[in-house]
């Protein structure tokens, strides 16, 4: 408590250095903002679809490799939070249990790298969107790992970089052959 206060007003000293540069600026870097960040961007993922626009800058990217798909994979552009939102909505489509977990988290300054978890129960095949090999009821978990960026002058996350750990994912899902 000590130490994140003690951190909390070493940044506020060094925001007013940057508050020129930055003269709307609605926060404070410091840790806890951090950690709020990771909290609030796992907790749209894990459904609460209304922290939208206190977690992303309205022009949101996400860079990602391709979806593998029954047709082929697909690329999925992402450049507004609307858009995330919705391609959140779908990654949750037909699963009986949809949910990340973090294990690891480091942060550089307005950079929050996330090392998480997919806790997944597969739902009827029918209700699926993605491709997948296993029985309903099977329990799916792989790791994947996000960085994201913050908006130097309102914290929000302005970019995300996503990487699955994509080969141990398709293995789970019980997919030996995929159209790329
Ligand atoms: C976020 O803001 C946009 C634009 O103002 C709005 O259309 C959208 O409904 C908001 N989302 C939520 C969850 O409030
Ligand atoms: C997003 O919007 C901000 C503020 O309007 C702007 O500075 C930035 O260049 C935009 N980013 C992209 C990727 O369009
Ligand atoms: C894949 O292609 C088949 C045949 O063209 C089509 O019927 C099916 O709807 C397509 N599936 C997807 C997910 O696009
Ligand atoms: C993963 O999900 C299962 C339910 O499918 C739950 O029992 C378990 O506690 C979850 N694990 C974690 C680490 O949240
Ligand atoms: C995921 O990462 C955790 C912690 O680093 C590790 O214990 C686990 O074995 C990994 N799971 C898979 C499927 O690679």
């Amino acid at each position: 408590m000590i130490i994140s206060n003690f951190l909390w007003i070493v940044s506020a000293i060094a925001s007013l250095a940057s508050a020129v540069e930055c003269p709307r600026c609605d926060f404070v870097l410091c840790r806890n903002y951090q950690e709020r960040a990771v909290n609030n961007y796992i907790d749209t993922w894990n459904g609460d679809f209304s922290l939208e626009n206190i977690t992303f800058a309205p022009n949101v990217s996400l860079y990602q490799d391709r979806l593998p798909g029954s047709n082929g994979s697909i690329e999925l552009p992402i450049g507004t939070s609307s858009e995330f939102i919705k391609f959140m909505k779908m990654a949750h489509t037909g699963w009986n249990h949809y949910q990340f977990v973090v294990h690891n988290v480091a942060f550089d300054k307005y950079n929050v790298i996330i090392r998480w978890a997919l806790n997944a129960t597969v739902g009827p095949h029918d209700k699926m969107i993605i491709p997948i090999n296993k029985p309903e009821g099977t329990h799916i978990t792989y790791n994947g790992t996000d960085w994201l960026y913050l908006d130097h002058c309102t914290g929000k996350i302005k970019q995300v970089d996503s990487a699955q750990d994509y080969i141990t994912a398709l293995h789970a899902q019980g997919l030996t052959e995929i159209k790329i």
